[in-house]
């Protein structure tokens, strides 16, 4: 039967007055132009809050802006040529961006994991036409990162021409960030206080520097997890993911850090699980620390006080990890909610954090400073103790330039 259903004149708007989203012809422009959601503190689920900016409304998380960057600073560079392989070590948010650089720009994408990798990302890592190679057993001294960016090496040896964008190295990862940083301050105003999870560094570092262009009073502070060596606490086995290090990248900007928390998995994984049901809008192992570091600053700082905070990305990816009641189980993971108070620390050598801890001096690990190439006085931090090369990974490395471009 032929459908002769017409809506009345007075149904159809006028065209002025339609309201739609961005109409993308390539899959790059969909990312960028993320919302902000208004949080309340999540202990109470009232009074004041803070503003979490959605990434994981990009397609594949907060990663895509800047393996997008990079791979066109690259290109531009000559530093990777038209068809030539990219070979990244990714725990899984940044491989998502560089499958969608490696579809738009037409090039071959092999992505170094672990067996942590979630089976969700390696699917979808494969359905985008990546490859993806597991490295088996931890470095002794670098952990699962460092036996990574061995493969990468190797897998560089092995292919002429191949290009390596160094996510915890290459400036260009912080400088693509600096559209993050307009979307934000266009979307409120003010800011006073971010909060970012740490893991190379890259959008700590980069939505920082870009905003304080506009509010030079603006205070970073860092999330991170217990067991990671970034901020100088001993490498210890890590359940989190996405947030935390095994290395010192270099591309986290200690000086701009007014203060560091780190968390433990179970206060994750009861922030995620909050966040879920009060706001809808959760995340993984970095959201929940995040949330939980945002909410205590909102309860804690003056009334007035505009904070900020980035959610790298969404909750699907953690569906058999923290929004798993056996996984949780297995792990010690659901213990209740935290402390209303983090713990302490005057100084990251005073003891090693085992739950959620603060401090307020956040010095450059002298382990991270004594693998400082010499030739480069203001930041790179080289790579683990056991390292001394500090980083170059063989074949063609993210340039040191930054970039020219748009960053989204
Ligand atoms: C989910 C997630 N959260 C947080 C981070 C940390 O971000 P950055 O590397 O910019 O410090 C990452 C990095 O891979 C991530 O994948």
């Amino acid at each position: 039967m032929i459908n002769t259903f017409q809506p009345s004149q007075s149904a159809i708007a006028p065209l002025a007055q339609l309201i739609t989203g961005t109409t993308c012809h390539t899959p790059e422009h969909v990312v960028g132009n993320t919302p902000v959601l208004w949080v309340p503190e999540i202990s109470t689920g009232e009074g004041r809050g803070f503003w979490a900016k959605l990434e994981g409304a990009n397609p594949g998380g907060i990663k895509d802006r800047p393996a997008l960057y990079i791979v066109e600073r690259a290109r531009e560079r000559g530093d990777l040529l038209p068809g030539a392989p990219i070979v990244e070590s990714t725990s899984g948010t940044f491989g998502l961006g560089l499958a969608l650089a490696g579809i738009v720009h037409g090039h071959p994408v092999t992505l170094v994991g672990d067996p942590g990798m979630e089976p969700l990302i390696r699917r979808l890592l494969s359905a985008y036409g990546a490859r993806v190679d597991l490295v088996a057993e931890p470095h002794p001294a670098g952990g699962w990162q460092q036996a990574r960016r061995d493969r990468v090496r190797r897998l560089l040896r092995e292919q002429p021409g191949g290009y390596c964008p160094d996510q915890y190295t290459n400036p260009d990862n912080v400088a693509a960030y600096a559209g993050l940083a307009t979307e934000l301050a266009g979307q409120l105003g003010r800011i006073d206080v971010l909060v970012c999870s740490v893991g190379t560094g890259g959008h700590s570092a980069g939505v920082y520097r870009a905003l304080r262009r506009f509010y030079p009073e603006l205070r970073l502070v860092g999330v991170d997890t217990v067991g990671s060596t970034i901020f100088g606490q001993p490498a210890r086995p890590r359940l989190m993911r996405g947030l935390g290090s095994s290395i010192y990248p270099r591309n986290v900007a200690y000086d701009a850090f007014s203060e560091v928390h780190w968390v433990a998995p179970a206060e994750a994984v009861w922030a995620c699980r909050r966040l879920a049901g009060l706001r809808y809008a959760t995340g993984g192992w970095s959201v929940g620390a995040v949330a939980l570091v945002a909410s205590w600053l909102a309860r804690t700082q003056p009334s007035h006080t505009r904070i900020a905070a980035v959610f790298p990305d969404g909750p699907h990816r953690y569906f058999d990890t923290v929004f798993n009641d056996d996984y949780c189980a297995a792990h010690d993971l659901l213990t209740g909610p935290p402390a209303t108070e983090p713990d302490e620390i005057a100084h990251p050598a005073e003891r090693e954090p085992t739950r959620w801890t603060r401090c307020t001096t956040v010095p450059i690990p002298a382990t991270a400073l004594r693998n400082a190439p010499a030739d480069t006085p203001d930041g790179p931090l080289g790579g683990p103790s056991d390292d001394p090369s500090g980083g170059p990974l063989g074949g063609s490395l993210g340039g040191p330039l930054g970039g020219e471009g748009v960053p989204r």
